[in-house]
Parts: structure tokens; C-alpha cells; sequence
């Protein structure tokens, strides 16, 4: 079965033809990060503007790469949630006028859910569960208990800032280019993580929601003097820079590994699949493998970290066959939808 996933939730648009939920015949994806630059951050209207201009040649070139031809096309899955209300509307309609011109059915995908799915499906023989599944994306962070693909617990998640978003307002202190998350990790390669000594936020009531808007504002005091404001002046010189973001990216590394190993045992999980932006991060695998947690640890394979749509094809599968049933053309797209 082959399925063209379409992906327009933030600030890529992409394209993936992907055949029974598992093998990648094309995943083409365009970044809008040079548009954004300048901004210092995703600008919605300049990311709608770009979606419009670039779907229709990226599901092109999806197809052409794939070397497959529409009439082959079984399925089409999209991207439906959660993201920027308004580039979500782009895919999704393309996607609904393509399966009205093509005569094909299409599934909308929740797009946190499909990152989980992006670990699996290289795997998809080996599945292990019950699983811990762990989000880290600009949007979002959980520890998820997955008892099969599509049926997720919720264990915790942050009461505040997601671990992305936490990357890209700390580089955004120090002053380093967006996207903050890559900017870090490269500046922190250098630095010495134990220089400064950053804690974790505690958060009362779940001892595995995350918190990692005081960590922000503390590195924030550090780097622009205290009870400063994010646009006041760096009073640090420029070389304890590389400190302050190895350091930083320790503790919030470290919380997230600590809070999923407990998890981990908790509640008997027999692997770990982790997806979102921030698992593109070799840092976070390096300590991963220190941590030696004694169940396999499953990242997704490159290129299906960040959004793409090779996952929500992929997902797109796993739901159409076990129902058969696909999405009506009344379907909504949301800019927030949980999938528990
Ligand atoms: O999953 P994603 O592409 O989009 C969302 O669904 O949010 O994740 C984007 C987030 C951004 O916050 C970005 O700074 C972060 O992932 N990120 C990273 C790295 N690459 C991307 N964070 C830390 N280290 C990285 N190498
Ligand atoms: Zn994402």
C-alpha cells in the first residue's frame, strides 16, 4: 500500500511516499528557516505564505523521487494537529483536494503522535510494549505509556515551557541564531557542562510533569544580570557563553533521563521510543547510553526527527488498516489536540 504524507504543521512543508507504514521511497522536506531567521523565530503569516507557494511542488517532488506515479498513490495522510492553525489549514485542504482529484481516500494524522511512530517504524517487527514513549519537540514534552500503537497513558508532561521551546528562548538569550535547539548543541560542544551549577524546577503534585520555565529565567539572571529582561544587554563575557549552554543543556537533559528512567520501571515498559525535534540531539543519546537504562532505546532514524511527513504517511498506514476507514471531507484541523 503506498501512502503520500503531506506535513505543513510549523515551519516545514514536506512530502513522503511511504509503502505499508514502513518503507521510505522519498521524504522531501522544506525548511523555512531562512525565511524565519530574521524574525528570530517562526513568523505564522511568512510560514502560511511559504506553505502555499511550496506544497504542491514538494508533493511533486515526493512523487518524482519515489519514482511513482499519482495513479499509484493509495492513500493520502495529513497532518491535521496540533500546530499554527493556519499551516495546518494549507496541508490538510491540499490534502482533501487531492483526494477529491484523485478519487483516493485520506487520514488526518495527530502529528505528536506520529514523532512516537517516527521511533518505531524501522522497528515495526520488534515492537515492544507496554512502552515508554517521550516527546521532546518546540511544542511539546511527555512521558507517554504505550500499550500499542495508537493507545497511549499519559505519565507527565510540562506545566510550562516545552524542552524545545526551552532551547530556542535560552539561545535566544545568548543571543545565537534560530533554531535555538542546534545552536546550543553546537556552542555546548566546547563549553564545560559542570561550570555552572543549573537545578531543575521541582513540580509538586505528578514527580514526572517537567517545569522548565525557571531554568530559563535562571540562566536568564545569569547571563543579563538579576532580575533583568529578555531584551536587556549580556553582562557574561563572550566565552562563558559555551558554559552557560553546555550546562543548561545538562539539566534539562538530565531531568528528562532521570524522570524516564523512574518511569521506565514504574510501570514495567520493556523499550523506549522517543521523537520531536529535540532527538535530534547527540548529546541527549550520548547521556541516554550512560544512564544504561537495560531496555532498548529506539531513536528515530535520520532525517525523521524533526516534522516530516515520511512519520504521518507511515502512521497513516498503521490507522487506515487496522480500521479501514478513512477521514470525511468535513474532517477539522487544530491547532491543539491531545492524544490522551
Ligand atoms: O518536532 P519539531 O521539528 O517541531 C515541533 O513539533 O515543535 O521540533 C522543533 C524543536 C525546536 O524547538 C528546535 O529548537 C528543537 O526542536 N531542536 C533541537 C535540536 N534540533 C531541533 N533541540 C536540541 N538539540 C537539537 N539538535
Ligand atoms: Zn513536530
Amino acid at each position: 500500500m503506498l501512502v503520500l504524507g503531506i506535513e505543513s504543521t510549523c515551519d516545514e512543508t514536506a512530502a513522503a511516499v511511504v509503502k505499508d507504514g514502513k518503507e521510505i521511497l522519498s521524504n522531501v522536506i522544506s525548511s523555512q528557516i531562512a525565511l524565519h531567521q530574521p524574525y528570530g523565530g517562526v513568523f505564522p503569516e511568512v510560514a502560511c505564505r511559504s506553505h502555499i507557494d511550496m506544497i504542491l511542488p514538494i508533493v511533486d517532488e515526493s512523487l518524482k523521487k519515489a519514482n511513482v506515479k499519482k495513479e499509484e498513490i493509495d492513500l493520502i495522510a495529513v497532518a491535521k494537529a496540533p500546530g499554527l492553525i493556519g499551516a495546518v489549514l494549507i496541508g490538510v485542504n491540499v490534502a482533501k483536494g487531492l483526494s477529491l482529484a484523485w478519487n483516493r481516500p485520506f487520514i488526518g494524522i495527530n502529528h505528536i503522535e506520529a514523532h512516537l511512530y517516527a521511533a518505531m517504524m524501522a522497528n515495526l517487527d520488534h515492537l515492544e510494549f507496554p512502552s515508554l514513549g517521550i516527546v521532546i519537540s518546540g511544542g511539546h514534552t511527555m512521558i507517554l505509556k504505550i500499550t500499542e500503537i495508537g493507545k497511549y497513558e499519559l505519565i507527565g508532561k510540562t506545566i510550562d515551557d516545552a524542552i524545545g521551546e526551552a532551547f530556542d528562548k535560552v539561545a535566544t538569550i545568548l543571543d545565537l541564531s534560530y533554531p535555538g535547539g542546534p545552536a546550543i548543541e553546537a556552542l555546548a560542544k566546547t563549553g564545560d557542562s559542570d561550570k555552572y551549577k543549573f537545578s531543575p524546577s521541582v513540580v509538586k503534585d505528578n514527580p514526572y510533569n517537567f517545569s522548565f520555565s525557571g531554568l530559563k529565567t535562571k540562566i536568564l539572571y545569569k547571563v543579563k544580570g538579576q532580575s533583568s529582561k529578555k531584551n536587556d544587554a549580556i553582562i557574561i563575557q563572550e566565552d562563558e557563553k559555551k558554559h552557560i549552554a553546555a550546562s543548561f543543556q545538562k539539566t534539562a537533559f538530565s531531568d528528562i533521563i532521570d524522570k524516564a528512567s523512574a518511569a521506565a520501571k514504574e510501570f514495567n515498559c520493556k523499550a523506549v521510543y522517543l521523537g520531536g525535534g529535540v532527538s535530534n540531539n547527540q548529546k541527549l543519546k550520548e547521556m541516554f547510553k550512560e544512564k544504561q537504562l537495560q531496555i532498548p532505546i529506539f531513536w528515530p532514524i535520520p532525517g525523521l526527527s524533526l516534522d516530516n511527513a515520511a512519520m504521518i504517511a507511515g502512521l497513516g498506514y498503521q490507522k487506515f488498516i487496522k480500521t479501514n476507514m478513512s477521514d470525511p471531507f468535513s474532517m477539522q484541523a487544530f491547532a491543539k489536540e491531545a492524544i490522551v
